[in-house]
């Protein structure tokens, strides 16, 4: 079974999609760890719910980024995690921490990356007047959201949406691709080449336009 370490800042439902999945038997793994840099993350509620540890670990209590990432892996390898999920951490990742899991950290992502990288992504989507948007998983590098693309979901813009109204939209595919993102690496069919992610198994092709087609 796939040990899991989550990180998130926030209200965590990514993370409870997570735990669902798990639950559900979907997900063959378990979370070992949460860790937190926001005291008030109601992430962390939803730990304690569930049974899960959970630790506190603000950057100001460490003299620089490397000692507290340092810190971070050190308390996910002691509880001998695999994977680490990026699930609303709203941090660069350190190298300290990339160093000790290349191609074990996954991140969401809600917009098409390499499109609207960063912050609010979301909300940039919705004021460039995109069509499509969507969000992505990926594997972690030293960039901001600049790692191999493991998963993107799509979902239509419309010309009113708001940073929420796209949000909402996203948020419901998130917690669809961020479980699948997973379990494949679960079920080792993640294999990556470079920038690319290469997924042994379905492949099938498809099209999606916005708005849909008359014929
Ligand atoms: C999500 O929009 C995710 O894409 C981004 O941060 C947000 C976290 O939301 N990385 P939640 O804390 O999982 O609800």
């Amino acid at each position: 079974m796939l040990t899991l370490g989550v990180l998130a800042s926030g209200r965590g439902s990514n993370f409870q999609s997570i735990i669902d999945s798990i639950e559900s038997g979907f997900l063959k793994a378990k979370v070992a760890l949460l860790v937190t840099d926001n005291p008030g993350a109601y992430a962390i509620n939803r730990a304690q719910k569930h049974g899960i540890d959970h630790m506190v670990l603000t950057p100001k209590d460490f003299p620089g980024r490397d000692a507290y990432y340092s810190r971070i892996a050190a308390e996910l390898k002691n509880r001998g995690v695999e994977l680490v999920i990026l699930a609303g951490f709203m941090r660069i990742v350190g190298k300290a921490l990339i160093d000790q899991y290349r191609n074990r950290v996954m991140n969401i992502h809600p917009a098409l990356l390499p499109s609207f990288p960063g912050l609010h992504g979301q909300e940039q989507a919705a004021d460039y007047g995109v069509k499509i948007s969507g969000c992505t998983v990926h594997f972690v590098d030293e960039g901001m959201d600049t790692g191999p693309i493991i998963i993107q979901a799509v979902v239509p813009a419309y010309h009113d949406d708001t940073e929420d109204s796209l949000g909402s939209r996203i948020l419901k595919e998130e917690h669809r691709i961020f479980p699948c993102a997973i379990r494949l690496f679960a079920e080792g069919r993640l294999c990556v080449e470079g920038r690319k992610v290469i997924i042994k198994g379905d492949r099938k092709d498809f099209a999606v336009t916005n708005p849909p087609l008359d014929q």
